[in-house]
């Protein structure tokens, strides 16, 4: 069990890593009040041993270290908490911010291994539970301390009574121990029904749309349900083994009390002790009751962060499956020359890029076109270095991608997805994540045409963006993160299928914005659409993996089969007419 607890405690440090001059403070203030709370019964006994042998001078001296004993022990125990409070902050921000480091740097995997349900109750709970961790630390050492204490003190008077002690102490630590383990294994199950009820619950107010349209919410009801149940189940029968280990405590607390008293008694009738070791050994058994539910509570946190710390731990030591590098190579502005060397590409065993030469200049839109699950979107996220090809080398201005530093590569290439991602803020806060100038942003929304939009708006940029909200439709919102990315000033755009979700008129309209942006900007978009292929100056049609096509609509409607099959293809949604110019 030492070993445990000390594997635990090195888990613990290296996770929270807390300061030293905090861990310091911590354990003097602890040992301070934990040794006055020890001199107490002393004291307490030395009053009525010279009160009644007569001499009150001692008296009084006694009732003064008394008194200095406990004020001590309270100044002692409030710098205690004070430290604790800092140490709880300090751990808190701490812990945040490496999970939320990490969450920078995981890959897709990591929400199917550490379910969003489990990753909120983390950042939740478990935080908080860790922060507590210190002083649960301290608690429990100083109370061994004085537990230990009070046996060398006890034996010092009679060594029956220390033998009492120790065997009330044993029994009194396996039966709860034996309980607690059961409480907690219970516990630990109900935290997991906790995991998955979040989870769940998460993933309803995700799908808030489609629930109500295919009134899916009666068989989610049942899911949620079961695991109500289960929880409950759980909960019960950790409060079974809760008020069991409660009675069976408290009946051999009682039995040793009658045994210690018939003991004490028995030895002032053979005049073995007086009656202020009396009540010295009676005051140290109290303390001693106090101190052993002290130590069993603090190991029983322990156990329970335990799972918290095993849980954090998963979470900042999840390995993303391919290790990532870059570069330091910093630049300032890049012209946006993308270049594709022999690139291949593969989820697993399963190639989706195969040996991929392909050149993408600035000033153009070139469009990616190809049926579903041909590699486009794959290849956008080579561009973001989401993942490492296999072979080959992928250049920015000659230069090869994954030697750009991190800040730098993020700098000049953005994506804009089908579904913006969009905080729930104003319109305001959202673009000063990335310039908080307001003329940069105002120029930016007159640029993709929303400026006049929001100054319609009660609030302006203001405006409170949400989800839910019935004043911004999604077209709408989708300028706005178009004009965040802007902000971003980067030189190469990638779309993924921008215009699929949007209304015929926003969508015409972001194609001429694409127009107005190529000037200044690489323009690369991924698009079923025929109308927006023919808008492109560019097209690369990719048939698994493999470029087959690559010119303009005109020269591949007149030899490129598959390209020209394309364009029969139905477009998902009615589009404005384009003028081909
Ligand atoms: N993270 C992943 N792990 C394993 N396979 C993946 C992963 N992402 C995509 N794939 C697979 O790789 C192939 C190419 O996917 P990709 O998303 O690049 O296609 P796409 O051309 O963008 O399709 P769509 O037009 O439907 O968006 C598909 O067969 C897909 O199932
Ligand atoms: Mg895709």
């Amino acid at each position: 069990m030492i070993k445990e607890y000390y594997q635990f405690i090195k888990e613990y440090l290296r996770l929270a890593n807390p300061r030293k001059d905090y861990l310091l403070i911590t354990f003097l203030t602890a040992l301070f009040y934990k040794a006055f709370a020890l001199l107490i019964p002393f004291f307490a006994s030395w009053i009525i041993k010279y009160a009644t042998v007569g001499d009150f001078n001692t008296t009084y001296l006694s009732l003064a270290f008394l008194g200095i004993s406990y004020v001590l022990y309270h100044l002692f125990l409030y710098f205690n908490y004070r430290i604790y409070g800092k140490n709880m902050q300090y751990c808190y921000t701490n812990l945040h911010t490496k999970i939320l480091n990490k969450l920078m740097t995981v890959d897709e995997n990591f929400t199917k291994k550490i379910s969003k349900g489990k990753l909120l109750n983390s950042i939740n709970s478990d935080v908080l539970d860790i922060g507590d961790m210190l002083d649960t630390l301290s608690e429990l050492l100083m109370t061994l301390v004085q537990v230990f204490a009070v046996f060398v003190i006890i034996s010092c008077f009679n060594l029956c009574l220390a033998i009492i002690f120790a065997i009330y102490a044993y029994i009194y630590i396996a039966s709860r121990n034996y309980y607690d383990k059961k409480v907690n294994e219970y516990y630990e199950k109900q935290k997991k029904n906790n995991d998955q009820y979040s989870s769940l619950f998460s993933q309803i107010l995700n799908g808030l749309q489609e629930i109500k349209t295919f009134h899916m919410l009666p068989k989610l009801h049942q899911k949620l349900n079961k695991i109500k149940k289960e929880y409950s189940k759980n909960y019960m029968t950790k409060r079974k083994y809760y008020v069991r280990r409660e009675n069976d405590v408290r009946f051999i607390t009682h039995t040793f009390s009658i045994l210690l008293y018939i003991v004490l008694v028995l030895l002032m009738i053979r005049n073995i002790i007086r009656v202020d070791i009396l009540v010295l050994v009676i005051g140290y058994f109290e303390s001693m009751i106090a101190y052993l539910d002290d130590v069993i509570e603090s190991s029983s946190t322990i156990r329970e962060v335990n799972v918290a710390v095993k849980r954090v731990d998963t979470i900042l030591h999840y390995r993303s499956k391919e290790k990532l590098s870059f570069g330091d190579y910093e630049k300032e502005t890049v012209k946006g020359i993308l270049e594709f060397e022999h690139v291949s590409f593969s989820y697993g065993n399963k190639e989706i890029i195969k040996d991929m030469n392909l050149k993408i200049i600035p000033k153009q839109i070139t469009a990616i076109v190809g049926e579903s699950g041909t590699g486009k979107t794959s290849i956008f996220n080579l561009i973001l270095r989401l993942y490492q090809v296999d072979n080959g080398m992928i250049f920015l201005d000659g230069k090869d991608i994954y030697e750009y530093s991190k800040p730098s590569y993020s700098s000049m290439i953005s994506v804009v997805n089908q579904k913006p991602f969009i905080f729930n803020m104003s319109i305001r806060k959202n673009l000063d994540f990335v310039d908080k100038d307001i003329t940069h942003q105002i120029e930016a929304c007159k640029r993709v045409g929303i400026h006049e939009f929001i100054s319609t708006l009660p609030d302006g940029y203001n405006t409170i963006l949400r989800e839910d909200a019935t004043n911004i439709s999604g077209g709408q919102k989708q300028l706005i993160s178009l004009a965040r990315t802007l902000l971003t000033k980067s030189k190469v755009l990638l779309f993924d299928e921008i215009t699929s979700s949007l209304d015929p008129e926003t969508a015409d309209h972001i194609t001429h914005l694409l127009k107005d942006l190529k000037k200044d900007h690489t323009i690369i978009m991924i698009t079923h659409k025929p109308e927006l292929m023919k808008r492109a100056d560019r097209i690369v049609v990719i048939k698994e993996g493999k470029i087959v096509g690559d010119g303009t609509h005109k020269e591949l409607m007149k030899n490129n089969t598959h390209y020209a099959w394309l364009q029969t293809k139905k477009s998902a949604s009615k589009m404005g007419v384009f003028d081909n110019d």
